[in-house]
């Protein structure tokens, strides 16, 4: 079974509606603010759909948010009963400073295909089309990752591209990437978008790569999956507490490595509204009394790769 394909309107117009609730938080350093915003609007829509979701990827878990926590159910309770993955503001600073690359997320998958994940960090790597499994894995060595796939894509090392978050914890990965003499594009936030730039030659990133929230490595791991690149995940789980939440999501093995349809399975529908202008996807733009929107769709049954534009009128 697919998911109803009709729910792609209304969830290009719940990420719209909520990146649009950023707009006045633009650049008024409240990021707090800004991430409220988005997941009342996102939270409020969501309820007003004809079906019977769950959020397994949200805004934390229950003790932590009273709003679209993990668990929470959402929807009239009467339609398909679905997983909901949800990062209303995915690159907060970015909106707080008014800076490129804010988009609004969520995902959709059939009940129980979509991973339920705690808040913690995820070692990830990312990586485009038409690349076989075991070209990259994340268990080589940098340097094996980067000469495979040198020898596969018959690329020398200097015009290959490495996308990582700019972070302390990745100084030994790219004192090894400069070392090798790859091209390096270092994101100061954003991972989600940083391993979307994978899917598509134009945007010159070969290997996304490093630690970063788990919850986005699942959202995006949704994505990569419909336009048919590649992800491999594993939590990083550091205290006893974050075990032992990981344990009452379900999670025996805290050292697995996850393969990308361990992630995702079956059909899911992916939407990412722009808030602020980055490389894949333009930002809010305000016009007249309407705001005009652009939402990077994927739906897997499909093969649905999109780029939808779409115009609010202000009331
Ligand atoms: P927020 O939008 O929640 O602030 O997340 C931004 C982000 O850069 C993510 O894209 C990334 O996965 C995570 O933060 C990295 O976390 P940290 O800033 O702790 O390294």
């Amino acid at each position: 079974m697919s998911l109803d394909k009709n729910l792609i309107e209304n969830l290009i117009d719940i990420t719209s509606k909520a990146a649009i609730s950023c707009y006045d938080y633009l650049g008024k350093e409240n990021k707090i603010k800004a991430d409220q915003a988005a997941t009342d609007v996102m939270r409020d829509n969501l309820n007003k759909l004809n079906i019977n979701g769950e959020v397994v990827i949200g805004e934390g878990e229950l003790d932590q948010a009273p709003m679209l926590y993990i668990g929470e159910k959402l929807g009239n309770i009467k339609g398909q009963m679905i997983d909901i993955a949800v990062d209303p503001v995915e690159g907060t600073n970015f909106v707080a400073k008014n800076l490129p690359g804010a988009i609004s997320v969520l995902a959709i998958s059939e009940k129980g295909n979509l991973f339920k994940a705690p808040e913690t960090y995820m070692n990830k790597i990312a990586y485009g089309q038409n690349i076989p499994k075991g070209v990259l894995d994340l268990d080589n060595s940098i340097e094996k990752n980067i000469k495979n796939f040198s020898d596969f894509k018959n690329k020398k090392f200097e015009d290959i591209s490495v996308c990582l978050l700019n972070r302390d914890r990745h100084n030994e990965i790219i004192k090894k990437l400069k070392k090798l003499g790859v091209k390096i594009k270092l994101i100061s936030d954003g991972d989600v978008t940083g391993a979307l730039l994978v899917s598509n030659e134009k945007y010159n990133v070969d290997i996304f790569l490093g630690i970063g929230g788990g919850p986005e490595g699942v959202i995006v791991a949704s994505a990569l999956d419909a336009m048919n690149c590649n992800f491999q995940g594993r939590f990083i789980f550091e205290t006893d507490s974050d075990r032992r939440r990981a344990k009452e999501m379900g999670i025996k093995d805290f050292d697995k490595k996850y393969e990308i349809n361990e992630i995702i399975k079956g059909d899911s529908i992916f939407c990412a509204t722009g808030i602020t202008s980055g490389d894949l996807i333009s930002g809010i733009k305000k016009e007249d009394n309407c705001f005009h929107t652009e939402t990077l769709v994927t739906h897997k049954s499909q093969k649905l790769v999109n780029l939808v534009h779409k115009k609010f009128t202000i009331k």
